[in-house]
């Protein structure tokens, strides 16, 4: 008998429970499971309708991610499905939580459907770079028709049972308390009524009716233009024309052979890779499960530029009221007014109500003064970068606001301990690092200084979650985990610029890679201004930076797009960068300037040095335990900077190239063009030797 799946007859309804926390995915216990307790269905004479449940959170949520890559077990998924739609007695499958992937294609292999309310379905295999194996890509088009089915699984979102009721994917959503009560109403009607089984791999109505529709190239455009890099979204296009275009039996072999294809491909491995380095992120290493936490209901946020204000939604967005501090008036007004036009945009797109956004404004209380400081529970410095003037803050903060508070600042570079030494509680304060907009990006790296206290790298990890941010734990040093690799790669592409390469080319290399912006484009957003100041100061402080031709740009107020002209051009209203024969010129004129003559740089040589540069101080951030795990590294960038997530993040890509081939050719970068950013890592060296892998360290 199994332990996670079991049989039990109810009156005249015979009961399959799963019962496999936390998800109740489809792992080789649970697929034998089923199959035992089918059996015990068919063979009990006094049942006469089957029902399938699930206890705990969710009804299933999808195959066993963790079984991925290992040798599969019979029985395999597609034939537990068949062998529930080929049951002669009548299969209701009840849904709570969120019916995914395989769970959504066991429950579609039943013969009814009912949902509680609130739940949700979906086949979300393609963001594991995979469709849906068990017939998933074969049976959704018989319930929906194409289109439906194409968005779904092109995209993996999810739908409400509201939806999905409409959509043909449910037959009832029924309000009982459970969805087992719900399944019990629809298995005795179902008896009642003596219905039959009813299988969706007979239902040809639909899919014929979409046989030679144009659907499917419409589809493979938007693919084309929206993510011509991905493997799966094209194959999941493929299969479910196979839907269309052939029987049942046929088609449901075409997806098996397209779903193979996708399990082999490296995109799915760094998939799979993001989606657990993802959760594994939340765990940090000697931080234990149990640390007591604060509680944050009310916060506050220093500064209402753009930073501040996407902070400051973040909060209100989840509930949490929110003072925002200016020191004008004006400014304050400012920073409210675009804080509106933003919940106002996201209200026209249907994504809110007015009313939603009357409510989160409700919760935003400017502010001029530091008393209303006096009683929150986490504040969250956002002015601009200058140590000074953070200091000046934080010993402001530790003057006003009551003991237990948690003091955060959110600096992209600056020292964390100096900051908190403006405090009489260093133990309070941490970094909590937001990437820009704020209210957009889902990275949130939490920076803990040499004293801050377990408990409060605790909190504000939780808040991450509850404020619906990835957040990654890191240490304190100069631009920390992200702006540290950042800064190496922006260098290494100024010289490539410096060197002969153009400013386009450098940005199409990264953009084919798979970042959805090049390194100058991303400056021109950021502004040129930003990276200049800090160069000027890192000389002043007497440090050997050489001169770029960026530096000129910055001198000639090209500060990029709030500007109109950085590195390239921008018409009026538009973001879309257009190159400018004015910075190719200046581009020249810096090489004469300073003897270069420029020559051809291949696109080979722009990623190895774009990337090698950032692998090798990833490698000495580990080294430096500024991150506890090549994962976290991973998962900053893939959330914070674009780093294709089918690329598993940069340390993860590292593994795959292979560390020897990075190694040699950090060598001979150091051995051409020297500079301490192509000094090996240690740590580097001593994995290769011993052949080891950053993911050997997760
Ligand atoms: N297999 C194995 N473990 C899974 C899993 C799965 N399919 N889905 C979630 N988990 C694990 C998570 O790793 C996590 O484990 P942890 O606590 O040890 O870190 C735990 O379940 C809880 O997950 P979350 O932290 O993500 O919890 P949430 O409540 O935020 O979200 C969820 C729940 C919506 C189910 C989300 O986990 C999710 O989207 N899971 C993936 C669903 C999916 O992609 N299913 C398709 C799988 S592929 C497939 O079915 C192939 C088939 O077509 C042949």
């Amino acid at each position: 008998m199994s332990e996670v799946v079991t049989y039990k007859r109810e009156g005249a309804i015979g009961v399959i429970t799963i019962d496999y926390p936390p998800v109740n995915a489809l792992s080789h216990a649970v697929r034998s499971g089923l199959l035992d307790a089918l059996s015990q269905g068919q063979a009990d004479e006094e049942a006469k309708a089957l029902l399938l449940v699930c206890e705990g959170r969710t009804f299933v949520a999808g195959a066993d991610i963790r079984e991925f890559g290992k040798p599969m077990q019979e029985p395999s998924l597609p034939s537990v499905v068949n062998a529930y739609e080929s049951s002669d007695k009548p299969i209701v499958a009840a849904i709570h939580g969120t019916a995914l992937g395989g769970g959504l294609e066991l429950a579609m292999g039943c013969h009814y459907r009912v949902a509680v309310p609130g739940a949700k379905v979906g086949l979300p295999e393609v963001k594991l770079g995979l469709l849906p194996g068990a017939g998933g890509t074969q049976r959704l088009p018989r319930l929906t028709g194409a289109r439906k089915a194409l968005e779904m699984i092109t995209t993996g979102n999810f739908i409400s049972a509201e939806e999905a009721l409409e959509a043909g994917i449910l037959d009832e959503v029924r309000s009982e308390d459970t969805a087992r009560a719900a399944g019990v109403v629809i298995a005795g009607d179902v008896i009642a009524q003596m219905k039959p089984p009813r299988r969706v791999r007979d239902m040809e109505e639909k899919v014929r009716a979409d046989r030679g529709s144009d659907v499917f190239d419409e589809f493979r455009a938007t693919l084309e233009k929206k993510s011509p890099n991905l493997f799966a979204p094209f194959r999941c296009v493929d299969a479910v024309q196979a839907a269309t275009d052939l029987p049942f039996e046929e088609g449901v072999k075409r997806e098996r052979e397209l779903f193979m294809e996708c399990m082999k491909s490296p995109q799915r491995d760094g998939l799979v890779h993001a989606f657990f380095a993802e959760r594994e992120a939340s765990r940090v290493p000697g931080l234990p499960r149990d640390t007591p936490v604060r509680s944050v209901d009310s916060a506050g946020i220093i500064g209402a530029g753009t930073m501040g204000g996407g902070i400051a939604m973040n909060f209100a967005n989840v509930g949490i009221p929110v003072f925002l501090l200016e020191q004008k008036q004006e400014a304050l007004d400012k920073g409210l007014a675009l804080i509106r036009r933003n919940y106002e945009s996201t209200a026209r797109k249907g994504r809110i109500t007015s009313q939603q956004v009357e409510e989160r404004m409700a919760l935003i209380r400017p502010t001029l003064s530091y008393d209303d400081f006096s009683d929150v529970d986490l504040v969250i410095e956002a002015v601009f970068e200058n140590m000074d003037v953070k200091k000046e803050i934080f010993g402001e903060l530790d003057r006003v606001c009551k003991a237990g508070v948690i003091l955060a600042s959110n600096t992209s570079t600056l020292d964390i301990d100096e900051i908190a030494s403006a405090t009489s509680r260093p133990e309070d304060v941490v970094g909590m690092h937001f990437f820009s907009p704020a209210n957009v990006m889902k990275l949130l790296e939490n920076v803990r200084g040499s004293k801050t206290s377990s408990e409060v790298q605790a909190t504000v990890m939780k808040v991450a979650k509850r404020i619906g941010k990835v957040g990654v734990m890191v240490g304190n040093c100069y631009g920390f985990v992200g702006n540290r690799m950042l800064h190496r790669r922006g260098a290494e592409a100024t010289a490539l610029v410096n060197e002969g390469a153009t400013p386009q080319q450098v940005d199409k290399v990264l953009t084919d890679f798979g970042f959805p912006m090049g390194q100058f484009a991303m400056s021109d957003l950021a502004g040129i201004d930003v990276g200049y100041r800090i160069r000027q100061e890192r000389r002043k402080a007497g440090e050997q930076v050489a001169p770029n031709w960026m530096d000129k740009l910055a001198e000639e107020g090209r500060l990029g797009q709030k500007t109109q002209a950085g590195v390239y051009r921008y018409e009026e209203g538009s973001r879309k960068p257009v190159p400018d024969p004015a910075v190719d010129a200046l581009i020249e004129q810096f090489r004469m300037e300073h003897g270069i003559r420029p020559r051809s740089i291949s696109n080979d040589e722009i990623l190895e040095r774009c990337l090698y540069v950032m692998v090798n101080e990833g490698a000495k951030i580990l080294d430096e335990r500024v991150a506890s795990r090549a994962l976290d590294i991973d998962v900053v960038w893939i959330h914070g900077y674009g780093f294709p997530s089918y690329r598993g993040g940069p340390m993860f890509w590292a593994d795959q190239v292979g560390l020897e081939t990075i190694l040699a050719s950090i060598k001979r970068f150091r051995d051409t063009s020297g500079g301490d950013q192509w000094e090996p890592s240690a740590l580097l060296e001593k994995l290769v030797s011993e052949k080891r892998r950053f993911s050997d360290l997760n």
